[in-house]
């Protein structure tokens, strides 16, 4: 039987440790469902992988939702675009009978896992935000409580202000979710660091979950 139509195209890999969370693995700008896949095993070998590819195309480059110029968002596209999102881990969860996910989202991908938490928050059981941004000017009002978040800035990052990266953790923070913000040597790009802290992350996340606990 051909596997059904998922409203993104997207990569689907099972799990096969179910203390291990599954992850929605996020591209960013130009690239695709098969970027992250890789990142996906080394940071949680256990996890079940869900990787969709961005439906915006801008020069042909697959994004998540359109902008107006580099850092400056389209932001009733990115509330359309984090909802379709949304809908799609549902439908993915009732058809591969997964637990919610943990966002796993490189720029492009992380400020749209951003939106995500904000906008529709059960769609997640956390993130991981590799070089986010905020993604709404203005954060809705919303109940984080009992989501982690690490986000990983980069110092030499030309494209994300330190101000941003660290509005975006007061947000989320504000909003209730617990946040691991580390400023890392490094540029847009992930370095070594990145997966290492990421792994530690998820490791310690799987085998001694936030949620019910009152640290
Ligand atoms: C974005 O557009 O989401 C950010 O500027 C990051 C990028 O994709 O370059």
């Amino acid at each position: 039987m051909s596997k059904p139509e998922l409203s993104f195209i997207y990569r689907f890999e099972p799990g096969h440790d179910p203390a291990a969370p599954p992850l929605l693995l996020l591209h960013g700008t130009g690239g695709d469902e098969n970027d992250l896949l890789d990142l996906g095993r080394l940071i949680a070998p256990g996890s079940a992988l869900l990787s969709p590819r961005g439906k915006i195309l801008e020069g042909g480059m697959p994004r998540f939702f359109r902008r107006l110029a580099e850092g400056i968002f389209d932001e009733a596209d990115v509330i359309r675009r984090a909802n379709e999102l949304a809908d799609f881990v549902a439908e993915a969860q009732a058809l591969h009978g997964l637990a919610a996910p943990v966002a796993v989202g490189f720029s492009n991908g992380a400020n749209i896992a951003a939106a995500v938490l904000a906008l529709r928050p059960d769609a997640l059981a956390g993130a991981v935000l590799l070089r986010a941004m905020v993604p709404l000017s203005v954060m809705p009002p919303v109940d984080l409580a009992g989501k982690g978040v690490l986000l990983l800035t980069g110092t030499q990052d030309p494209i994300i202000p330190a101000d941003n990266a660290a509005r975006l953790a007061g947000d989320l923070n504000r909003a209730g979710a617990t946040v691991d913000h580390k400023i890392l040597p490094a540029g847009h790009g992930l370095s070594q660091a990145d997966v290492d802290i990421a792994k530690t992350w998820i490791n310690r996340r799987a085998y001694a979950p936030i949620e019910g606990s009152t640290s």
